[in-house]
């Protein structure tokens, strides 16, 4: 009895080693069909390359293959997150992307932790906010005077942080609203970008915030070449421990020009 006992706790043990977590988002191209089963092969190279760099360095961009089968792709984990975290966030990512996408050469997959892509075309460079999925905290702010104006302040202070040269696109601050309340943001370009092209992508992500953000407590905007998120509770590292999380219904709308 004890034997099998055992046995089932391994069992359990091995299929929770084996699973990988849900995405926050993923994006199959359906108007990009795979061709040629080099493509698939190649793919799956250009993965193994990915996972490995990013685990190393935070970001990795990278092609494989030869002239129309070539694939190209880059990685890249939130600025803030540990290289343990950022290293389950993309072997993830590179499991469930071609569990999603199987037929798709352009395929794209987001955590909160981390972002994925690769494509036949090149897209390095380019901002691209053709698909974006937005999560909200339903609850809305209630006895905050200029909420807006604060989060506006604070979005464009961390935004010209992640611009600037060595910050490798990321920027995030947090802001005191009220003896009990602090406003928590932060944005991330991917570290393909020059400078002015992750400002684009960024006022592009805060254009939005009137339409599936306004005065909500919480908010989140994905794009393929940026990320932004405020809160009213600590969630970049290294975490500020005053705060703690409160539970919250949250929603999400897609939008895809794509
Ligand atoms: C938040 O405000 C919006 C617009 O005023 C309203 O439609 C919505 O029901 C509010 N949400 C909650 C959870 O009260
Ligand atoms: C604040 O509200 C104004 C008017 O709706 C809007 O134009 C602006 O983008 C908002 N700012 C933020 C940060 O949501």
């Amino acid at each position: 009895m004890a034997q099998i006992y055992h046995f089932f706790i391994l069992f359990l043990l091995s299929i929770s080693i084996a699973e990988s977590a849900d995405p926050t988002g993923e994006f199959c191209n359906k108007a990009t069909k795979i061709k040629r089963p080099q493509i698939s092969s190649n793919i799956k190279s250009l993965l193994s390359i990915l996972v490995s760099g990013t685990t190393k360095n935070g970001f990795t961009i990278s092609s494989y293959g030869q002239a129309e089968d070539q694939v190209f792709g880059l990685a890249q984990c939130r600025g803030d997150v540990s290289q343990e975290d950022c290293s389950i966030c993309i072997q993830d990512a590179a499991k469930e992307i071609t569990k999603r996408c199987t037929n798709e050469a352009d395929a794209r997959i987001w955590y909160d932790y981390c972002f994925l892509r690769y494509n036949t075309n090149k897209f390095l460079g380019q901002v691209d906010t053709s698909y974006g999925i937005f999560y909200w905290n339903v609850n809305n702010v209630t006895g905050v005077e200029d909420f807006n104006k604060s989060l506006g302040n604070l979005v464009d202070e961390v935004s010209s942080q992640a611009v600037k040269n060595g910050n490798k696109g990321l920027g995030k601050g947090k802001k005191k609203l009220s003896d009990f309340l602090t406003l928590y943001a932060l944005v991330q370009c991917t570290r393909d970008l020059e400078p002015l092209s992750c400002a684009q992508c960024l006022a592009i992500a805060v254009g939005n915030f009137p339409t599936y953000c306004d005065n909500k407590q919480g908010c989140r905007v994905f794009y393929s070449s940026c990320s932004l998120r405020y809160e009213l509770y600590p969630f970049y590292f290294p975490l500020d421990a005053q705060n703690t999380k409160q539970d919250a219904q949250v929603k999400y709308h897609i939008v895809s020009k794509a």
